[in-house]
């Protein structure tokens, strides 16, 4: 039993916020992704879990044909609009979840999602699926919120995203992101931890988070260590995250 029906309801109802949020659409960290793949013109693409289409969108700028997964249909719509506004025809919008992807074996030569992996209910499945329809050689782009190493903020920066966003799953640290990463047929590429400021109210407003949960946010970080302190800084008007990002190529000779 998985948590599609929350996802779908809590990105069903804010699907428009995330088509126009600043973060998803920043174009520094779509240049970095961009520059990170090395993209060929004759390349094929999916973008899973695309949102309000921004990850597609950019792909689709420097690539032949992007395909873009997503399960709520509200969030496809907004990603449809999104690429219709910028002139962009090259990318086909299909609802599918990334559990059990409706899609043959070693089909594309970049596979792409950000901001995604942390509300996949099955996160072994979802990745076994990603690198299923990725081609030997093939790239895996990976950008989603993380936590540092250690049970205090795989715990309860876990709760603060949780109480945030009722369908959040878990923000893989990098100690569980290797863990999960060593199972798969990929040669890692690269790997890095960044670190961010996330304005609030803005970072509550786009998920809809009502009053209790976000008093009681600010009860768990006032009530952290003094060294979690240090690495998760905040205020009434901002609150510091990190996030993973993966670069990885799978494998010719896949097991
Ligand atoms: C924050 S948005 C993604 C942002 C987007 N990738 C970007 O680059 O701007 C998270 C998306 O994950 C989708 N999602 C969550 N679980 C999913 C699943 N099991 N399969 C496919 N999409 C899923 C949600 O519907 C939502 O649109």
């Amino acid at each position: 039993m998985g948590n599609q029906d929350e996802v779908r309801k809590n990105f069903g109802q804010k699907a428009s916020e995330y088509r126009l949020s600043s973060t998803h659409n920043n174009p520094t960290d779509l240049e970095r992704m961009i520059n990170l793949l090395n993209l060929s013109p004759e390349a094929t693409a999916l973008d899973v879990a695309t949102g309000g289409g921004h990850t597609a969108i950019a792909l689709a700028k420097r690539v032949k044909q992007v395909t873009a997964i997503d399960i709520t249909p509200e969030m496809l719509a907004e990603a449809k609009k999104a690429s219709r506004l910028e002139g962009i025809s090259n990318i086909t919008f299909k609802m599918e979840d990334v559990h059990n992807l409706n899609i043959p074996d070693c089909q594309f030569d970049i596979v792409a999602s950000r901001f995604a992996v942390h509300h996949f209910h099955d996160v072994k499945k979802a990745l076994i699926e990603m690198c299923r329809i990725l081609k030997p050689g093939g790239k895996l782009y990976i950008l989603d919120c993380s936590v540092l190493d250690g049970e205090e903020p795989e715990k309860y920066i876990n709760r603060i995203e949780l109480l945030r966003d009722s369908s959040h799953q878990c923000s893989y640290s990098p100690r569980l992101w290797y863990n999960l990463l060593k199972k798969l047929p990929l040669i890692i590429d690269q790997t890095s931890l960044l670190r961010r400021r996330y304005e609030i109210p803005q970072w509550f407003d786009r998920m809809g988070t009502n009053q209790n949960s976000r008093e009681e946010i600010f009860r768990i970080l006032n009530g952290l260590s003094e060294e979690s302190k240090i690495c998760y800084p905040f205020g009434d008007d901002y609150i510091t995250t990190y996030r993973f990002e993966i670069l990885a190529t799978k494998s010719i000779k896949s097991p």
